[in-house]
């Protein structure tokens, strides 16, 4: 498939780290040194629901597509208010979609896993036009008395719209299952039946381990992916890293000894926002007009799971 749009929405409510330190044991000068955050988007009295339905509304503009012209639509998604039916579907009434919804949970690399199944649905010619919304609240997922976690995250939506096209030219996805390196429990409803205790548990995770999964996955899964595709590092226009941690991002790039440039970063006023995290990201490099024609895109991104996926994308 191609891209031929994208678009990202934000909650208005900035949250910088100089506001946490007023409920947190916590300072600028811990977190800015080790994650590269200033400042994050937070919900506050928006619905994710109509961050995704905007996102993909821009996307769709930028397309120059109607939502009468998608036969196949993404979520990718890890916790909303709703537990059914799907985000997809959600959005896909506020938008006004008669196509089938899918959701996906595939944490922070789900923007890939996306990519990977509208691709695969086209190639067997089941799609002509897809869209992909990566929506997530994950500070509604982390305890605010966390300083270790509540810190690390923001909100926000990014969509794309994909057509027929070659211009995917990889994808490369990897898991390491483990749940206990990232993980959160709910409840569900009592029954009369159910006897074993159950707790709800905010998001607990071993940073210094997914710190290493992270960056060992993203570079072999690139370095695997373009001797794959045939290609080097020369021809490669901008890595669009998950804005997980700018030390992440900076472990990559040393191992990867590429330039700074090819980096395009938002970590700093975003923090990490899961799935939309990419697609975000790519949304604002398109809008800023630094990406043209024939640019070669490699995306990587690492979360729960543990879940790492690559892809090589020609703009
Ligand atoms: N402010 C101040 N102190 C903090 C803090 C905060 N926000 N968060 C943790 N600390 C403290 C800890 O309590 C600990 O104190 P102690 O030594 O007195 O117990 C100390 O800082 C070191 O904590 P530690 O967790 O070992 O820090 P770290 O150097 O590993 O950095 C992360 C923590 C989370 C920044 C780092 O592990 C990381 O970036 N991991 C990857 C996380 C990630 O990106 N996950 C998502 C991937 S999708």
């Amino acid at each position: 498939m191609r891209i031929i749009g994208t678009g990202s929405s934000l909650p208005k409510k900035i949250v910088t780290n100089d506001m946490l330190s007023g409920f947190l044991d916590t300072s600028d000068e811990w977190i800015v040194p080790r994650t590269g955050i200033r400042s994050r988007h937070v919900i506050s009295d928006e619905n994710l629901e109509d961050l995704a339905a905007d996102a993909a509304l821009k996307a769709l503009d930028a397309a120059g597509m109607k939502p009468s012209d998608i036969d196949y639509f993404v979520c990718s998604n890890v916790v909303n208010e709703y537990i059914t039916p799907g985000l997809s579907c959600i959005v896909a009434g506020k938008i006004g979609l008669s196509c089938p919804c899918v959701d996906i949970n595939c944490a922070c690399p789900g923007f890939i896993y996306a990519l990977d199944i509208v691709e695969s649905r086209w190639k067997a010619g089941k799609v002509r036009n897809a869209l992909i919304v990566c929506a997530e609240e994950p500070t509604r997922m982390t305890s605010w008395q966390d300083r270790a976690t509540c810190v690390l995250f923001g909100d926000g939506a990014g969509a794309v719209v994909l057509t027929g096209g070659d211009n995917i030219r990889g994808i490369n996805l990897h898991a390491e299952p483990c749940p206990d390196k990232i993980w959160q429990k709910r409840t569900l409803e009592p029954t009369p039946y159910v006897t074993k205790e159950e707790i709800s548990v905010p998001l607990q995770m071993k940073g210094r381990e997914v710190f290493r999964f992270a960056v060992n996955a993203s570079t072999t899964q690139v370095e695997a992916l373009l001797e794959e595709c045939g290609m080097t590092k020369s021809q490669v226009t901008y890595y669009m890293v998950h804005q997980a941690n700018a030390r992440i991002i900076e472990a990559i790039k040393q191992y990867m000894a590429e330039p700074d440039e090819k980096f395009p970063s938002n970590i700093s006023d975003h923090g990490n926002s899961s799935s939309a995290s990419c697609a975000i990201l790519l949304d604002e490099t398109v809008r800023k007009g630094l990406i043209k024609k024939g640019d070669i895109l490699v995306f990587s991104a690492f979360g729960a799971g543990l879940l790492s996926a690559a892809a090589i994308v020609e703009w």
